[in-house]
């Protein structure tokens, strides 16, 4: 079934933040923010932009009612910078006026007076100095120290991964307006609408039932919108609190990419052990993850950080620790992966390193070292499938030396031209990290049209979860698609969310909406059972079997002439209730945090990837030849959604280890701040072919209709482009020295090809 969106994609028609239509009188925000990165705030003039007609309003830190906090895991990070800004981009102060022009005009001539204080950007600087988020973890397994005594080989290294912007299409943004007896309604593009909902209540004081949030879709997510949308929207509702009219934000590209968080930045230490026949024995790591000035959502990020820190492999010794340093950049948040990939790059990089130094493939490591069902993860959890399965299909089907003597004698034959490629396993956890996140409710209304009406927590957000939960109805009714829609995510028709993340928004959100249609259906084939009994059987005891198929009512095997709409109608008629509220948790899901052991995920998500590329060696520039997969998708529901989400993954995954680079200078300042200086993937840099070949498990799994999760797992094949590009730049210059930095640009890889020799040019005689 295709994505219901795309009819009113392709004309234009879907709803996004800036299609509402504004009431009159609406007003527009805009902020002024911090120029400096770290400082004290000595004084705020607004007098100039009070002055200027068409300004409605004007608010700073003292104008907040409530609580001026909105950090969600640590209570860190105020909404308007009271004494002191903590990065560039800070909100300080909020300007209201008539039109977007004006609200911006009046913001540039607010004058305030900032005393500089030192700034740190580097992870490593404010852990030496003791400035971290919160205190250090460490998930262990065995004893490493104790392996690394029987190792064969060690090795160790320093492994950099850099941030990643989100580039949503719809910047950040929010519209509110008063409702009646103090009430406020918030348009809020964001994955967590409950966020939103509990922060606006937090920061105006007001209780939560006052707090409407609505969300139709969004124009793309990534994690940016989990925590960082709240801002907009309760900066919206501040200044609807005050002047009691409703007030719009709607960020420009320049002014998101400057205010909001991006993908956390790490820098990490590995020592990794093996024995004489590649089993890794030990693996020691230490994560610095740039946690930027505020908690934001960085403690959790970090927690995923270390459940993946070994990724498909099992490791029998594993000592990993991370730090969250906080620095003066904005606060790093949610993005697709959650810090996963951060933490897998280190492990491959690790093997990366051993396999150069032992002058073998990095595959004869991987695969000697795969993951098998009864495996312990270092956080206690039993692997119950094997990512050996992936890995082997991938090679069944694409044959892995096949293109390995390929690619060896392409490049025997060619100076300047040169291909690598590498394998990239993946395995990814499904489930929030916190326990108690894992919970969703579903709010399913039957109309006496035989129509459905299907309310959750989840968020739209271009991933095609409306579509999945629709399916779900559709199946469990047996009705057409097109007589079910799904409404927009609302907090007073659903409470308490858990925001749409983690991937694992259609299985919570679609098993909540496959409880509550079963609930309804037991309800409507009652009424069918003492309504549709033909003749002959009444007054028996043995009643034929029914069953409610394809939008009529069949007994034994018949269709009667008995309808769906029909048999909806008669429920009505004898007062049965046609709406459920549906709550569901997934069974058996714990953590204990003391001794970092437990049965975090649901299941967890494999595949392997074989990425090809061809470098120039003349200029460093790349293209990606292809990228062929085998993934895990269970038993997938929605094809074409899941390739979708496939394709886009390893395209964003691809972009983040070989163009994407965020560049702070020494003050904290963005320079990578549009997209002119910040290079995304286009259509001519995504792999010349994708191919994605799903592993078919009859495996039971706790996914909804056992089609797991596959939001964020496929960025993660991406990592195998900078391997894969380190391994063409070896076969040009094996003496290149190559640091493992990422993202892997054109001048870093120029850079490489002609390192550690003493006559760069003759290389490319
Ligand atoms: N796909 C699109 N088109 N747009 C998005 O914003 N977000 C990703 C992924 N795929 C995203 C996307 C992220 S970060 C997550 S966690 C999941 O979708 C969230 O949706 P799901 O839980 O329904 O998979
Ligand atoms: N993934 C995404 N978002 C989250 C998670 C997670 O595991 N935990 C808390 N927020
Ligand atoms: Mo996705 S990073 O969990 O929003």
């Amino acid at each position: 079934m295709k994505n219901i969106d795309s009819y009113t994609h392709v004309r234009g028609e879907s709803i996004y933040l800036d299609d509402i239509p504004l009431l009159e009188g609406s007003l527009f925000a805009a902020v002024y923010d911090s120029p400096v990165a770290h400082g004290k705030i000595i004084s705020i003039d607004i007098s100039a932009a009070a002055q200027m007609t068409g300004v409605a309003g004007i608010f700073t830190a003292k104008d907040i009612p409530g609580e001026n906090q909105i950090g969600g895991i640590v209570p860190d990070e105020e909404l308007l910078a009271g004494e002191h800004v903590h990065f560039c981009g800070m909100p300080i102060v909020l300007v209201v006026a008539t039109s977007e022009e004006i609200a911006r005009a009046a913001a540039k001539k607010i004058k305030v007076n900032i005393e500089p204080l030192a700034v740190i950007t580097d992870p490593r600087e404010a852990w030496a100095k003791g400035e971290l988020i919160i205190p250090p973890r460490t998930f262990q397994l065995g004893d490493t120290a104790n392996a690394f005594t029987s190792c064969e080989f060690i090795f160790d290294g320093r492994a950099d991964t850099n941030g990643q912007e989100h580039l949503y299409i719809e910047t950040q943004g929010a519209y509110s307006l008063p409702l009646e007896n103090g009430g406020i309604r918030i348009y809020s593009s964001t994955q967590g609408p409950t966020a939103v909902q509990r922060t606006a209540a937090r920061v105006l004081g007001l209780s939560m039932n006052k707090l409407e949030v609505d969300t139709t879709r969004l124009g793309g997510g990534f994690g940016g919108k989990e925590d960082q949308a709240t801002t907009w929207g309760v900066l919206c509702a501040l200044a609807t609190y005050h002047l009691k009219k409703p007030v719009k934000f709607s960020l420009h590209r320049m002014e998101d990419m400057r205010m909001t968080g991006k993908r956390h930045p790490y820098s990490s230490d590995f020592k990794i052990g093996l024995d004489k026949d590649l089993k890794i024995l030990a693996y020691e790591v230490t994560f610095f993850q740039n946690a930027g000035a505020a908690a934001d959502l960085s403690p959790a990020v970090m927690e995923r950080t270390l459940f993946h820190c070994t990724n498909s492999y099992f490791v029998p010794n594993v000592k990993a620790t991370a730090y969250s340093c906080r620095t003066h950049l904005p606060p790093n948040t949610a993005f697709r992966g959650f810090g996963g990939p951060q933490g897998m790059f280190v492990i491959e990089a690790a093997i990366a390193k051993a396999a150069e130094e032992l002058n073998i493939p990095a595959s004869r490591i991987q695969e000697r070292n795969l993951l098998h069902s009864g495996d312990e993860f270092p956080y206690g959890q039993i692997a119950e499938s094997e990512a050996n399965e992936c890995w082997k299909e991938t090679d069944r089907l694409y044959q892995i030396d096949t293109l390995r003597k390929e690619i060896e004698s392409f490049n025997s034959k060619n100076r300047l031209l040169k291909k690598g490629m590498a394998l990239m396993p993946i395995c990814f956890g499904i489930s929030f990290t916190k326990t108690l996140m894992n919970q969703a409710r579903s709010l399913v209304h039957v109309y006496t049209d035989g129509t459905v009406g299907i309310s959750t927590g989840a968020v739209e957000m271009g991933q095609g979860v409306n579509t999945k939960i629709l399916q779900v109805a559709a199946e469990i009714f047996s009705i057409s698609p097109d007589k079910i829609k799904i409404n927009p995510t609302n907090t007073w028709r659903i409470a308490n969310t858990s925001p749409s993340a983690a991937s694992a928004t259609a299985d919570l959100n679609g098993k909540a909406t496959e409880i509550a249609c079963r609930e309804i259906l037991k309800r409507l084939q009652a009424v069918a059972k003492e309504e549709c009994i033909p003749v002959a059987y009444i007054g028996k005891t043995e009643i034929p079997p029914l069953e409610v198929k394809d939008e009529w009512i069949f007994i034994n095997g018949k269709k009667t002439d008995w309808s769906w709409a029909k048999l909806v109608m008669a429920a009505y008629t004898k007062r049965v209730s046609l709406s459920e509220l549906a709550h569901y948790t997934p069974p058996n899901i714990h953590y204990d945090q003391k001794k970092e052991k437990g049965h975090p995920f649901a299941y967890h998500v494999y595949g392997t990837a074989i990425i090809s590329v061809t470098v120039d060696c003349l200029r460093g520039i790349y293209e990606t030849d292809s990228v062929k997969v085998v993934h895990d998708f269970g038993k997938s529901m929605n094809t074409l959604i899941d390739m979708g989400q496939c394709e886009g993954g390893i395209v964003q995954g691809i972009g983040w280890m070989t163009m994407e680079e965020i560049v702070y200078d020494k003050e904290g300042k963005l320079r990578s701040n549009a997209l002119s200086t910040y290079k995304v993937p286009d259509i001519y840099s995504v792999p010349k072919e994708i191919l994605v070949q799903p592993l078919n498990t009859a495996k039971d799994n706790l996914a909804i209709f056992r089609s797991k999760a596959v939001g964020e797992p496929p960025l993660m094949y991406g990592i195998g482009a900078y391997f894969a590009l380190r391994n063409a730049v070896h076969s040009f210059n094996p003496l290149a020295k190559i640091p493992f930095d990422t993202p892997m640009t054109p001048e870093k890889i120029l850079m490489a090809l002609y390192s550690n020799v003493n006559t760069p040019v003759a290389l490319a005689d």
